[in-house]
């Protein structure tokens, strides 16, 4: 059992989700991708839905899978979001933006009813902070910014490393919307409210990957020899 069979699994309760007429937020990432495929042949039975890309290669994948694409301006409430993440907890507050795309991410999932995560349940830990957390940061002023949220991560009770994301040809990440991304190698985040509050009081501070009250649901899927099994947490 791989992690595609993995990923596939989750994303396939997830497609089941899915009903005619919905609106639907349509995550970023490769367990995402698999929702996209699978919703993809769904659509082409005759599901009627709409959806909202959190990033561009999620617009341009679901254009690949002739679903139907709208923009939070004509559509700005959503039925649900399905989505992938880094790590979740009991309390499904998630870390994000492992992709790069957290910012589109959290404002598509806060627009959203519902949101379901779907992931390998190796990425249900006890406490957040393994994955180093993406923080998205203004390129305007960014060495003040970047000792800012250091600061702002220390007063937080946390420590440990933060580095500049950078693109495969070793030039500074971009986001979508052009920003860079600043990743913080935590370790462990024991209190991620509080965490959080601290990184948005930093001016140049976009976006933060921590999904806090957001998620309503997560379908986890773990190998159990050759089959692939698939536990829900919450409500979805
Ligand atoms: C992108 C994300 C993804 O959902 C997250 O990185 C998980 O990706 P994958 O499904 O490929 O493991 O937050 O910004």
């Amino acid at each position: 059992m791989s992690g595609p069979d993995l990923r596939r699994a989750a994303a396939a309760r997830a497609v089941d989700l899915v009903t005619d007429g919905m609106r639907l937020g349509i995550g970023t990432g490769s367990t995402a991708n698999a929702f996209i495929q699978l919703l993809g042949a769904r659509v082409r039975d005759g599901l009627d839905v709409i959806g909202v890309p959190t990033s561009e290669a999620t617009r341009t994948a679901c254009e690949a899978e002739g679903i139907r694409l709208t923009s939070l301006e004509e559509c700005p409430e959503l039925d649900l979001t399905v989505d992938g993440a880094d790590e979740l907890d009991s309390q499904l507050r998630l870390i994000k933006g492992g992709g790069g795309a957290l910012l589109r991410e959290k404002i598509v999932a806060h627009a959203s009813r519902r949101m379901v995560v779907i992931a390998d349940a190796a990425k249900h830990v006890q406490t957040l902070g393994a994955f180093p957390l993406p923080i998205e940061v203004n390129l305007f002023g960014f060495g003040a910014t970047f000792k800012a949220v250091q600061r702002a991560v220390e007063a937080a009770g946390c420590s440990g490393e933060l580095a500049l994301r950078k693109a495969s040809g070793g030039q500074p990440y971009v986001t979508d919307g052009g920003h860079a991304i600043v990743d913080a190698r935590l370790q462990a985040i024991h209190d991620p409210e509080t965490l959080s509050a601290a990184l948005w009081a930093v001016p140049g501070v976009v976006e933060h990957g921590l999904f806090l009250g957001l998620a309503t649901a997560a379908i986890l899927a773990e190998a159990r020899g050759d089959e692939a099994v698939v536990t829900v947490l919450g409500s979805p």
